[in-house]
């Protein structure tokens, strides 16, 4: 018993340190039936190799296919000095697989720094020209690299500026690839729309033609990462090749033997031609693709509407001394998510254990806004909420007070630093929080953290019609349902 509590704070740690999570092997195996034709001669990468589970699959596939492979050197780089016994071990199977098959295999194990090596290797020639590959598998370690940490400066060393590291192993594993050298991937989906992602997307979007795309939809594959909920994506990209004019796009539910639903899609509808922000947008099912169809119709800015969206600006730890826990004497409200109460601000909340009013003074009052109505979205839902997308109205008639605090886990929509005319703000409350937008939301973004850059990209109805939904919606607290149908009466008459 003793020994699987230590075995499992061991794993935990590794999971934290090295971003180590092996993958299972029917998603290996899956991964490495999406490789199109091979060359005779394949140099196989594995960056971050665990216990070598996608070499091996890869190794299996090519067995079985027997279709003019010869030859096949894999290369594999792995850093922790407890795995490698497994990874040797899994090598020498691949070994006599291949010794059956008649396919010349060799294999070396570095046992070192991917990061460190290659960006070395990449930015100058002092230890020889950087290797090139043909294929390269990859499940890459994932956990957030600091601004001045030695991973982030090798990157920056070869123009690659990135915060988390999995995106740094895909760059870097993009570069090592010869001109048609194929790569498939499984990573967070975090890059398809974080706005730190943007530089990323860039790049891996100039470099590599994508080819397939394939999502977890369930919340058992899904995992964490930086404490949000996650989603895993898979995929398959050519090195040097123009994107193309469609692609298939499938998605899982992620649990054993389950079905692989697979869609055709323009590529222009996965990134938009006049995107800047170059998001990737994944309509995985009938109801994104459905959701996709009506928000394309949609061609109102936030900014037309005069409306903005920012990051409630009270950083809570950093105004400590002038937070408390109940209203009092020359103190203003402070909202925080847990003030959201099906639809309205529900405030104070005495039995929780936030606070709920900070010091109107010299020091807080940049950090203050005036009273009005503003609708309120959060920034992080939980995995049991129904939707991504939670907006609340603040009225204030509900919280009497000049001045507010809105605290920087949720987003508020205002005009110009004032209220929002109530109308537009009910509008604006419809729209939000419909299953409309929940799909589409969920095509471009697999995690549970709904950024402010993302409510800026969607489009909007028109003032007219938003205001006339506002107008129509009488209670903010209306059954799912009964909201949808009133926002698709408008919505399809949009289009
Ligand atoms: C997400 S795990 C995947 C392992 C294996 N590829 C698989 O799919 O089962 C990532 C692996 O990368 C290794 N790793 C972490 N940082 C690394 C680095 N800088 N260089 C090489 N390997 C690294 C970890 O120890 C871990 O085994």
């Amino acid at each position: 018993m003793l020994n699987a509590v230590i075995k499992e704070s061991a794993a935990r740690r590794r999971q934290g340190e090295l971003g180590q999570f092996l993958t299972p092997l029917p998603v290996a195996d899956f991964m490495a039936s999406l490789f199109g034709a091979l060359p005779n001669s394949v140099r196989l990468l594995d960056a971050g190799a665990g216990a070598g589970a996608l070499t091996a699959a890869f190794v299996s596939r090519v067995c079985e296919k027997n279709d003019g492979v010869s030859t096949l050197d894999v290369t594999l780089y792995e850093v922790d000095p407890l795995i490698q016994d497994a990874l040797l071990e899994r090598m020498q199977h691949c070994q006599h697989l291949c010794e059956d098959a008649g396919i010349q295999f060799s294999f070396i194990i570095n046992e070192a720094d991917f990061i460190h090596e290659m960006s070395v290797r990449l930015c100058n020639n002092l230890f020889g020209p950087p290797p090139v590959f043909d294929v390269a598998i990859v499940n890459p370690p994932y956990r957030k690299i600091g601004n001045d940490s030695m991973e982030r400066l090798s990157l920056r060393h070869i123009g690659v500026e990135t915060s988390n590291i999995y995106a740094g192993f895909i760059a870097l594993i993009q570069r090592l690839l010869a001109p048609g050298g194929q790569l498939v991937g499984i990573t967070p989906r975090s890059f398809c729309n974080g706005p730190y992602f943007r530089s990323f997307r860039e790049d891996f979007l100039a470099n590599l033609e994508v080819n397939r795309l394939h999502v977890f939809e369930s919340r058992g594959a899904a995992f964490r990462d930086d404490g949000v909920l996650q989603e895993n994506i898979i995929f398959h990209a050519i090195k040097g090749r123009k994107q193309p004019h469609e692609l298939v796009v499938s998605s899982s539910s992620g649990e054993h033997g389950d079905v692989v639903a697979e869609r055709r899609i323009l590529f222009a509808e996965i990134v938009h031609k006049n995107d800047s922000e170059k998001f990737i947008h994944i309509p995985s099912t009938s109801c994104h693709a459905a959701a996709k169809k009506i928000m394309d119709g949609l061609h109102t800015t936030l900014a037309t509407l005069g409306v903005t969206v920012s990051t409630g600006r009270i950083v809570d730890f950093r105004l400590k001394s002038a937070l408390r826990l109940k209203p009092e004497n020359g103190t203003v409200p402070l909202l925080y998510p847990c003030h959201f109460n099906g639809g309205t601000v529900h405030w104070p909340k005495l039995a929780g254990r936030k606070p709920n009013a900070i010091l109107d003074n010299e020091e807080t009052r940049p950090w203050l806004v005036k009273s009005g109505i503003y609708l309120l979205t959060k920034r992080f839902t939980s995995k049991e909420e129904r939707r991504r997308l939670v907006a609340c109205l603040f009225d204030p008639k509900d919280v009497v007070a000049e001045w507010l605090g809105f605290e920087n886990h949720l987003n508020y929509f205002h005009a110009s630093g004032h209220g929002l005319d109530r109308n537009l703000a009910v509008g604006l409350f419809a729209f939000l929080n419909s299953t409309v937008v929940d799909q589409y939301f969920r095509s471009f973004s697999g995690h549970t953290q709904v950024n402010a850059t993302d409510l800026r990209k969607l489009a909007y109805p028109d003032r007219k019609t938003l205001q006339a939904m506002g107008s129509e919606l009488k209670r903010l607290d209306q059954p799912q349902d009964e909201l949808d149908k009133l926002v698709e009466k408008y919505l399809h008459a949009h289009q």
